[in-house]
């Protein structure tokens, strides 16, 4: 009953610092919609899929696409790295899954290249530097993924960046020249050696392998809305990360919430049902930036060991602390949250008390020490566990729908209204 009553568009949206493990709840979710929408960021998100027994983290494509037949949108708001794209595609392929015929790339999404790498590497050096930037402390870097993505905004911002459709429509000389003519710059603003025969070379073959699959996706998802399709939008990185919103500089550089999926894939606010927010039981972040609620030292390593808590993208040890009630009251009203998808609640399972913050106010609530690994009905858990979820549902004003038991597909409890 819940699922139907999500109605037709329906966001899932990370309330944290990203990591959530939106991919689960997209991988229960895909099932009952019909197209599945990606609308921002890049190859700096990171999931793990398992194909064929193996397991790959995959960058673009997003959490739904190993249902078959699906259609996948990547939105005007998206980065794209040509070859990443590509070896997933490849990937899936040789596991028998072949994504392409599904595939549909909007032409405003921009292209990532490798020299926007280089110049994340360049800009991040720059920040560890002993000179601060705006609004961190000296020597504080980032910790971008070093992806690309904040040059690739950036280039978008100037007006100078290529988009996938100029992979499409634009004569392969001219792209070659155009190139030519935007990098001289770039290798003497940051001093790179670019590597064009190799990015052209990853060009061409981006060109022969998704020529077809770059449209107006814009347009097709309005298409398919008219038709009576139900619209899944896959948010990637999470709220505070957003750039207009979030924990400056420390942030990722594309928009994160929901009217940010919104804008990037060009569907209205009205049309949209349902908005799921979430948040781990506990909290993480990875890089750089506020944490007021980390706990260093060993109760934070432990959280860590037990929740697995190294990124995805680069293996990073994420930092490790309690729920803020604050950041997530936030989240919830930016993107305004009609349900909550708590995860990892197992993680916890070996906690004495569990604090969770209210601004600078500490509320400790006691743990349950006993296992909900695999727990699928909200009424098997233990009371301490079940007051706990209740808790939060009442100062967030939410109801937490969607609770994680572990990282397998069926370790999720559902619970109706
Ligand atoms: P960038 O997006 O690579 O520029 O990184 C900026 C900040 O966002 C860094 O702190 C990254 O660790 C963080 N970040 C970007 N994407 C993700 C994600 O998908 N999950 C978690 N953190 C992310």
């Amino acid at each position: 009953m819940l699922l139907q009553n999500l109605g037709k568009v329906t966001a899932v949206i990370g309330a944290q610092w990203g990591d959530e493990g939106k991919g689960k709840i997209v991988d229960l979710l895909s099932e009952h919609f019909d197209v599945i929408a990606r609308a921002s960021g890049g190859a700096n998100a990171g999931h793990t899929i398992v194909v064929s027994g193996k397991k790959h983290v995959f960058h673009l494509l997003p959490s739904g696409c190993l249902h078959e037949g699906k259609p996948i949108v990547l939105g005007n708001a998206m980065v794209i790295h040509l070859p990443t794209l590509l070896e997933e595609i490849k990937i899936l392929k040789e596991a028998g899954i072949d994504v392409l015929p599904r595939l549909h790339i909007s032409h405003a999404a921009h292209i990532v290249f490798d020299y926007h790498k280089m110049v994340d590497g360049v800009i991040e050096e720059r920040r560890l530097s002993d000179t601060a930037i705006p609004g961190s402390a000296k020597g504080e870097g980032i910790g971008t993924t070093r992806r690309g993505i904040g040059p690739a905004y950036a280039e978008k911002a100037y007006r100078t960046g290529f988009r996938m459709g100029d992979l499409a429509m634009m004569d392969p000389d001219e792209f070659k020249r155009a190139f030519h003519h935007n990098t001289s710059l770039v290798s003497k603003m940051f001093d790179l050696r670019i590597t064009a025969d190799q990015e052209l070379a990853n060009v061409d073959a981006a060109r022969a392998l998704l020529k077809k699959r770059i449209t107006d996706t814009t347009t097709y998802l309005h298409i398919e809305y008219s038709k009576n399709k139900t619209i899944l939008i896959e948010g990637a990185q999470a709220t505070l990360l957003d750039i207009d919103h979030g924990t400056y500089p420390h942030v990722t550089s594309s928009q994160t919430t929901v009217m940010g999926a919104l804008q990037g894939l060009g569907l209205p606010p009205k049309i949209l049902t349902s908005v799921i927010g979430v948040a781990k039981a506990y909290c993480t972040r990875v890089g750089g930036g506020p944490f007021e609620t980390e706990v260093p030292g060993p109760r934070g390593d432990a959280l860590r060991e037990r929740g697995g808590e190294y990124g995805a993208t680069t293996g990073r040890p994420r930092r490790c602390g309690w729920l803020s009630l604050s950041d997530l009251a936030f989240a919830s009203r930016l993107n305004g949250f009609t349900h909550l998808n708590l995860t990892k609640l197992d993680v916890l399972d070996a906690e004495k008390d569990i604090p969770i913050f209210d601004r600078a106010k500490e509320t400790i609530l006691p743990g349950w020490q006993e296992s909900t690994r695999g727990l699928t009905s909200f009424e098997e858990l233990p009371q301490n566990a079940q007051d706990y979820v209740e808790y939060l549902e009442k100062k967030l004003n939410l109801p937490a729908s969607f609770i994680g038991t572990g990282p397998g597909r069926e370790e999720m409890i559902t619970k109706e209204e």
